[in-house]
């Protein structure tokens, strides 16, 4: 049998945004469980995810929405307790959802005992879980470091008279990973959740755990744009993080993970194809995918996009697991960054090519960013280099369930303002309807469940490179041949593929019977248009 992870769909849940059970406004793990049949009941009427990845539940100050622990064995207790976590483990493991827990490496809160132990004096036997130097002369940081959420990666302490470096915010600071028990530690801590059930981890800025040894100056970015880019990217981040460590630890936590059967490591990277490789190749065992980000980065074209396919399918070996991301809890929502058209094009894509795609939850419902006013911002990011507009809480909204007070996510008003088109992008309306988002990305997960070809078959891209606006591509096993053919495009397209005759299995539109015969060597394309086809 296959592991879970060849033919799943996984879907990101933000728990402070998915359902609220105890009327505080913010999501909670009582309300995960409580929704769970929405994600997979074993029915086509549930969308029939296969895995559930949850962005941080720890105990945790929420400085930075929880990738800021203070406790990595307890939960906190605005989500619930550990007793809860155990019953949604359970619950979900019984309708065959695997649980995915985001692994927060590089950093702890600044509120976490070893931190606080660690910076009471610089005799503490903690003292060196953490990153201290000395200040330069004059009293400046050690080195010029970025924070990637802005300003000096160093912050001075005055009791102890050193700076401790923190790569995100000052209330993140960076573990010492070169720390021989900092690595027990936290393989302890791996351990008690993989105890407890759960699958496997989301590695959170993995980059960020190899530093370079002797400090040096990040050198100065040539294309960087004052007053346009933001700051973090003046600097080449070539001693600051990336260093060759990060694939040791890496093979080391994928053999933690193998305690699991079909235990699995994703890390968070967003790097371009050429620097993929190398970090597959960090797991002997090939329990390990890093994220591939590139897709919320390319120009929406159908030619970038099969390039880059065609060129990540090759890359690969055949153990080598692809995988394919349009959104996540730091990200512009993909409805957002395409357009309601094209990003139902693009989730035709992401449900029918090779590998483990990622959802992030309200994608299918085409939720879109919510203008945030000034005084509801939550995402510090927005406020301490808001100039850049790099706050995150447009993507991070209560999920919409339904169209009452609350969009049904609470009984009270949430954390963070709902979108305006609630009332009619929401759950129970989209349930009802048969066009909607929602019943296409039902309708395709489905497909891809029941379907050989799009769960192990392989890939084989279609047309000239010099194609423009239709993307095409086969998968094939010997069971079933497939072809999915998707018009990135605001205009009709014809296109001329070699197969005399195929049915339809169902198009982005969905309006088009299902089992209807087209002739693909004369399909025209509505704009923004998709088919899935069987060929006959
Ligand atoms: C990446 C996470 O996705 C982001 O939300 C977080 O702020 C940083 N890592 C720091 O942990």
């Amino acid at each position: 049998m296959q592991p879970w992870h060849r033919n799943a769909v996984v879907y990101q849940i933000y728990p402070r945004s998915f359902k609220d059970t105890n009327g505080d406004g913010i999501g909670d793990l009582a309300g995960i469980i409580k929704q769970l049949d929405y994600l997979n009941d074993g029915t086509e009427t549930s969308l029939g995810i296969g895995a559930l990845w949850l962005s941080p539940i720890y105990r945790s100050p929420m400085v930075d929405g929880g990738y800021d622990v203070l406790d990595h064995s307890a939960i906190d207790p605005r989500f619930g307790d550990l007793a809860t976590f155990d019953q949604l483990v359970t619950e979900a493991h019984r309708r065959g959802i695997k649980v995915i827990m985001d692994f927060v490496a590089n950093h702890t809160s600044h509120e976490h005992p070893w931190f606080l132990e660690a910076r009471s004096s610089r005799d503490s036997p903690k003292r060196d879980w953490y990153i201290w130097r000395d200040p330069k002369s004059a009293g400046l940081p050690p080195n010029n470091w970025l924070s990637v959420f802005g300003g000096p990666a160093w912050t001075f302490d005055a009791k102890t008279r050193q700076y401790y470096l923190h790569s995100f915010f000052p209330e993140q600071p960076d573990l010492n990973w070169r720390n021989p028990e900092v690595e027990a530690r936290m393989r302890e801590v791996m351990r008690f959740w993989l105890d407890r059930g759960v699958d496997g981890f989301r590695v959170d800025a993995v980059l960020f755990v190899a530093k370079d040894s002797r400090f040096r100056d990040d050198p100065p970015n040539p294309s960087y744009r004052a007053g346009k880019d933001d700051p973090f990217l003046s600097l080449r981040h070539m001693y600051s993080l990336g260093g060759k460590e990060v694939t040791s630890l890496l093979e080391k936590w994928c053999e933690i993970v193998a305690a699991k059967d079909d235990g699995l490591l994703v890390s968070e990277v967003d790097l371009p194809l050429s620097e993929l490789r190398s970090l597959y190749c960090a797991c002997a065992n090939h329990r390990h995918l890093p994220f591939n980000f590139n897709l919320m980065r390319l120009p929406w074209s159908a030619s970038w996009y099969r390039t880059f396919i065609d060129h990540y399918e090759a890359s690969l070996s055949p153990e080598d697991l692809p995988n394919y991301v349009l959104g996540n809890h730091d990200r512009p929502r993909v409805a957002t960054r395409l357009g309601q058209s094209a990003a139902r094009l693009s989730a035709m894509l992401l449900l029918t090519l090779r590998g483990l795609p990622f959802i992030y939850y309200g994608d299918e419902l085409g939720m879109e960013d919510v203008m945030v006013p000034p005084d509801e911002v939550k995402d510090p990011w927005e406020f301490r280099i808001g100039r850049f507009g790099t706050g995150r809480d447009p993507a991070r909204t209560p999920m919409q369930w339904d169209g009452s007070r609350w969009a049904g996510f609470s009984q009270v008003k949430p954390w963070l303002p709902l979108e305006v088109e609630y009332q009619k992008r929401n759950v129970a309306a989209e349930s009802r309807d048969p066009h909607s988002f929602l019943t296409l990305y039902r309708t395709l997960i489905h497909v891809r469940n029941s379907s050989p070809a799009l769960t192990i078959g392989t890939y084989r891209s279609l047309l000239p490179r010099s194609e423009r606006n239709v993307l095409a591509f086969a998968r094939e096993c010997p069971a079933e041949k497939l072809l999915v053919v998707l018009n990135f495009s605001s205009h009709e397209e014809m296109v001329s593929l070699g197969y005399p005759k195929a049915s339809v299995i169902c198009t982005t539109g969905l309006d088009i019977p299902r089992g209807e015969v087209v002739d693909p060597r004369k399909l025209t394309l509505r704009p923004s248009e998709g088919y899935l086809l069987r060929i006959e």
